[in-house]
C-alpha cells in the first residue's frame, strides 16, 4: 500500500454515501442501511487518508467519524461522477430516432413462437421496443384474449377502466372515434391518465376491410426536429401544461402535462399527443395562447409528414407492441363492409426493461 493524497477522488460525501461495507449496505442487493441524516454533514466529511492497494482498490478513512470504506477499482471507474450524463433508458439519448425510410429493409419483428420460447429472440424484440419504440409479432394465434398472453411474456397487463383489454371494431353510435371506420391521425393513447400506460399492444384478429392500415410515427424524432428547426416552439410545448380528459358513464379521468415532456437535463422523455381528448388551453397569460397553437400546429405538421409515418398493414395474427410515451399510432379509414377487429391492451416499460436486463445478465 502507498499513500496517494493528491489523487483526484470524488467528493468525500459521495464516497461516504456509497460505502459498500457491511455496516452501510446489504451485501448482494446493495440496499443502503442508513439515511442521509445518519451521516455527518456534507461539508464536514473529509478524506483523512486514501490508500491504494495492489489490485487498484482504494481504502478511504473519513473524518470526522473515522469510518473506513474500500472501493474496487472497477466500481470507482464505472461510477465516479462527472464521466457522462446520467443514463435514463426513457430519455432520447438512449433511443435510435427514425423515419419511415430507416425501415426500408424491414421492421423489427419476430414470429410468435420464437418470441415466446427463445430468450435471445425475446431480448432482441425488447431491445427494439426500447431503442426504436416498437416491434411486430407475426403468427400470434388468432384467438380472443391472446393479446394478454403476449403482454405476459415480458411484463404485466395494466388494467384500466376499459378492462384488461379493449376491442377496436366498428360499433353503432361509437363513443370513441376508434370504434368507427374513420381514419385516426397519429396519437398517443390515454394522455388523460397519470401515469400514462407506457406500452400499448394491438393484436389483429380480422382485417378484411379495404383500408384500415396502421401507421407508426417516432414522436421523439419529430420533437428533436422541432427543437432544431423551431427552438422557440419546442420550448413552448415543453412548458405549457395541457389538460386531457376522458369521460363516460363510469369514468372521469383528467391529467395535466406538457405535450413534450423533458427530464431535468432537458432531454426529450415523453410525448403526449391526442387532439381528441385535449381540453381548452388555460394559460396564465392571453398572449401565450396563439404561440402555443402555432407550436402545437408546427409539431403536428412534423408528426403528420409522409416521411415520418411507417405504414404497416396488420393482418390476422399480427401484434404490434409499442412505446406509448414515444411512438404515435394511427390508422387509415376503411370501408365498413369488411370486418376489422383488433384487441388491445396496455402494459408498462419498467417491467419490459427489467425482463430485458435479466435476459442480458451474464451467467456468472
Ligand atoms: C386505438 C387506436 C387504431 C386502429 O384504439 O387506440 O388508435 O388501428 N386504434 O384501429
Ligand atoms: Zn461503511
Ligand atoms: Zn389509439
Amino acid at each position: 500500500m502507498h499513500e496517494d493524497p493528491h489523487e483526484d477522488y470524488p467528493a468525500a460525501v459521495w464516497l461516504r454515501d456509497n460505502c459498500p461495507c457491511g455496516q452501510c449496505a446489504v451485501p448482494g442487493s446493495g440496499q443502503k442501511l442508513f439515511g442521509i441524516t445518519d451521516l455527518p454533514r456534507p461539508d464536514e466529511i473529509r478524506i483523512e487518508r486514501a490508500e491504494r492497494d495492489a489490485d487498484g482498490g482504494v481504502t478511504f478513512v473519513f473524518a470526522p467519524d473515522g469510518h473506513t470504506s474500500r472501493f474496487d477499482a472497477a466500481w470507482l471507474a464505472d461510477n465516479r461522477p462527472g464521466r457522462r450524463l446520467p443514463y435514463d433508458d426513457r430519455a432520447e439519448d438512449a433511443k435510435t430516432l427514425w423515419q419511415a425510410a430507416d425501415f426500408a429493409g424491414g421492421v423489427p419483428s419476430s414470429g410468435w413462437n420464437a418470441f415466446a420460447n427463445d430468450p435471445a429472440t425475446r431480448a432482441e424484440c425488447l431491445e427494439s421496443l426500447l431503442a426504436q419504440g416498437f416491434f411486430l409479432l407475426r403468427g400470434v394465434p388468432v384467438r380472443q384474449r391472446t393479446v394478454l398472453c403476449v403482454a405476459e411474456v415480458f411484463g404485466f397487463v395494466r388494467d384500466t377502466n376499459y378492462g384488461e383489454l379493449f376491442d377496436v371494431r366498428v360499433e353503432e353510435d361509437p363513443a370513441n372515434l376508434a370504434f368507427s371506420a374513420l381514419p385516426i391521425t397519429p396519437h398517443t393513447d390515454n394522455p388523460y391518465r397519470d401515469p400514462v400506460p407506457t406500452i400499448q399492444l394491438l393484436h389483429c384478429l380480422a382485417n378484411a376491410a379495404e383500408g384500415g392500415d396502421s401507421g407508426l410515427v417516432d414522436g421523439f424524432h419529430a420533437a428533436a426536429t422541432l427543437r432544431r428547426e423551431q427552438p422557440g416552439a419546442f420550448d413552448v410545448l415543453t412548458r405549457t401544461p395541457v389538460t386531457f380528459r376522458y369521460r363516460d358513464a363510469e369514468a372521469e379521468l383528467t391529467a395535466t402535462n406538457p405535450l413534450i415532456g423533458v427530464d431535468a437535463l432537458g432531454r426529450i422523455k415523453q410525448i403526449r399527443f391526442n387532439d381528441r381528448s385535449m381540453r381548452p388551453i388555460a394559460t396564465t397569460a392571453d398572449d401565450e395562447i396563439t404561440p402555443f397553437y402555432a407550436a402545437y400546429r408546427a409539431f403536428a405538421e412534423l408528426l403528420y409528414r409522409a416521411e415520418a409515418r411507417l405504414d404497416l398493414r396488420l393482418e390476422p395474427g399480427d401484434c404490434v407492441v409499442f412505446d406509448n410515451t414515444r411512438t404515435l399510432h394511427a390508422r387509415t379509414g376503411f370501408t365498413a363492409s369488411g370486418h376489422r377487429h383488433l384487441q388491445g391492451c396496455y402494459a408498462d416499460l419498467d417491467a419490459a426493461a427489467s425482463t430485458l436486463a435479466v435476459l442480458r445478465r451474464s451467467p456468472n
